[in-house]
């Protein structure tokens, strides 16, 4: 067997004059009948191989009859690529081997799709042949980026301590709000484990057994809707530690995404991260993963429309809603009266039952102006701060519904006229979240990140009168957008963890029934502690620039759940479904 000597991407100059053996795949082929000129890669990159008939005539011959994806192995000389055909793009651009020896180790079907960077494919393809796809040099440059994170977030964290313990995927239902992907057992007949949504619990533990500091690199299962940011399987880089405080998490959490980003883009970093409280977020973004790199803040405009004559936002105002607004600067000049239309359409299909505007041309200009008194106007213009050229947006609903709305036409509106710096990595921690929201459907409070958060000290005292305006001990980090991580100060104790199942509706019996391993745990001496899990494919997702969480896992689902490689889920045989006691009933 001919052994490699060097990878394809490590023969440059220094190696002219030398044999060398590479193994590969061949990649490229130019062979217009004379001299051959094949590229072969591997997965440090690619390299130039030539068959030339007149320094050996039975080589070239078999080299005529080598296809795309062929798996070789290739000793030959190199030298220097003669003046004027140097690839400078590429780190063996100035290089070639001329072969001597070739070994064909297997050969390949015609790949169904060009292995290529560029290359246009389906995504439904690129999944059924994911072994092909994941040749591409950026897709494989995805992965390679993946593990060189999972080794710095290792070696940061050992160093500070940490120690990774491996927790079970097969226990009892946790509790992150997501549904729970189910596992029968076989021998405890109608009985089921969950596979973890997180391992919130099993670290909580882990604190409690006196472990200090815990880290895993782990996957965590969800059965949720998915987004270009979620998979029914992902990984998060969890982390808890005894004996801290909020700001212990948050320093040792921002170190490691600090360290994470300078060795990865080389970014700088010489302030703490910025913080906004959640109600700040809100207000100005209507969203509590704010994307700062761009302004266009919300504005609340309910006062100046409190009793106008404009009845469509009066009524819900006095309906308890609010009325909230965007200013566009510079867009009455960029939008035509269709893209208007076009943006009212596409805040309709997030649930606005309409949206209206008023753009600054030489005067105000609307289909609403005419309800609207000359000195509300003129407060509005203040308060909007809108020019001539600006174009404001407005959405009167709920407040819940109103922040949802326009937060996302904010951000359409930035992503279709390009008003998103290039470059930029914004990182904000949102503090002080509510500890709880009003489930009306069910006429409970829910958690608003899971029930063992614990409710800030000042804060205490409205659990009894006024839950909802209770904040948590609970911070989330986001990047340009995206919520990349998320933890909380942990209840230690066993009176409030009761307290806070009761708002939650839980009942003793029930809290038993599901967390009764953790209140049991917590009566032998739980040290305070607190945690954060970051989410790793979202990290290297934006790190690599990459559109989609699917570019950065080796084997994704698709948006339906599926392994299209696998041919999962698929039906199962009826003996399995007999010895697990199951029926189908569908
Ligand atoms: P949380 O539910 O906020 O917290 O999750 C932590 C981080 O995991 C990522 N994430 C996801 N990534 C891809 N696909 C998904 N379906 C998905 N869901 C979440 C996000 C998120 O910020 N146990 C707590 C952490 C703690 O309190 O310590 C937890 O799981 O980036
Ligand atoms: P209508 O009277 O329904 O034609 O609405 C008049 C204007 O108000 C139109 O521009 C609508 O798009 C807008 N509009 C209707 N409902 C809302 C709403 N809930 N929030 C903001 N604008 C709205």
């Amino acid at each position: 067997m001919l052994k490699r000597t060097l990878y394809c991407g490590e023969v440059t100059e220094k190696y002219i004059g030398n044999e060398v053996v590479i193994n590969g795949w061949l990649a490229t082929r130019r062979d217009h009948g004379g001299i051959i000129f094949y590229d072969v890669r591997d997965k440090t990159g690619i390299v130039q191989v030539v068959f030339d008939p007149t320094i050996n005539k039975d080589l070239h011959e078999q080299a005529h009859k080598l296809r795309s994806e062929y798996v070789l192995g290739i000793k030959g000389k190199v030298r220097k690529r003669p003046e004027g055909t140097e690839n400078p793009k590429l780190k063996t651009g100035n290089i070639e081997i001329v072969v001597q020896e070739l070994e064909v180790f297997n050969e390949s079907k015609p790949p169904p799709f060009l292995i290529e960077d560029d290359a246009d494919i389906s995504e439904e393809i690129r999944l059924k042949y994911r072994y092909l796809d994941l040749r591409r040099p950026k897709i494989l440059n995805n992965l390679l980026t993946r593990n060189f994170i999972c080794n710095i977030a290792r070696q940061y964290l050992n160093e500070n301590n940490f120690v990774e313990v491996e927790t079970p995927f097969l226990i009892k239902s946790t509790p992150e709000g997501a549904r729970d992907f189910l596992v029968p057992s076989r021998i405890n007949p109608g009985q089921f484990y969950a596979l973890p949504q997180s391992p919130q619990t099993l670290k909580q533990i882990l604190m409690v057994a006196g472990l200090d500091r815990y880290y895993q690199i782990v996957r965590c299962f969800r059965d949720e809707d998915l987004r270009a940011d979620r998979q029914p399987e992902f990984t998060q880089i969890d982390i808890e530690m005894s004996f801290v405080e909020e700001e212990d998490v948050i320093s040792i959490c921002e170190g490691l995404i600090k360290e994470i980003f300078s060795k990865t883009l080389g970014l700088k970093f010489d302030k703490p991260f910025p913080r906004m409280t959640y109600k700040q977020a809100m207000d100005e973004y209507g969203t509590d993963k704010p994307d700062t790199r761009f302004d266009m803040k919300h504005k609340n405009v309910t006062e100046i429309f409190k009793d106008s004559d404009f009845k469509v936002f009066s009524q819900v105002i006095e309906n308890g809603g609010i009325v909230k607004s965007i200013n566009f600067k510079g867009g009455a000049e960029k939008l035509s009266r269709k893209d208007i239309d076009d943006l009212v359409a596409f805040a309709i299909k997030q649930g606005a039952s309409g949206m209206a505007w008023i753009r600054y041309l030489d005067k105000p200009e609307s289909p609403i102006v005419k309800f609207v008194s000359e000195e509300r106007l003129q407060k509005l213009a203040q308060i909007m701060d809108a020019k001539k050229g600006d174009i404001l947006f407005f959405i009167a609903d709920k407040e819940s519904n109103a922040n949802e709305i326009l937060s996302r036409v904010r951000l359409h509106i930035a992503k279709t006229y390009n008003l998103i710096p290039e470059g930029l990595f914004n990182f904000i921690w949102i503090t002080e979240c509510a500890l709880f929201t009003w489930n009306e459907d069910e006429k409970r409070y829910d958690s608003n990140h899971h029930p063992f958060t614990s409710v800030r000290d000042e804060d205490e005292k409205y659990l009894e009168t006024d839950p909802l305006k209770c904040r948590a001990k609970a911070y989330d980090l986001v990047l340009n957008g995206v919520e990349i991580g998320g933890g909380s100060i942990r209840i230690h104790k066993k009176e409030m963890q009761s307290k806070i199942f009761n708002l939650l509706k839980i009942t003793p019996e029930d809290a038993q029934k599901k967390f009764g391993f953790l209140l049991e745990a917590f009566e032998y001496g739980a040290p305070p502690h607190g945690g954060l899990a970051f989410g790793l494919d979202r990290l290297v997702m934006i790190i690599t620039g990459s559109s989609s969480i699917r570019d950065v896992i080796a084997f994704p689902k698709t948006q339906r759940g599926q392994c299209l490689l696998t041919d999962a889920p698929s039906e199962v045989d009826p003996k399995q479904l007999k010895e697990l006691n199951i029926k189908i009933d569908i």
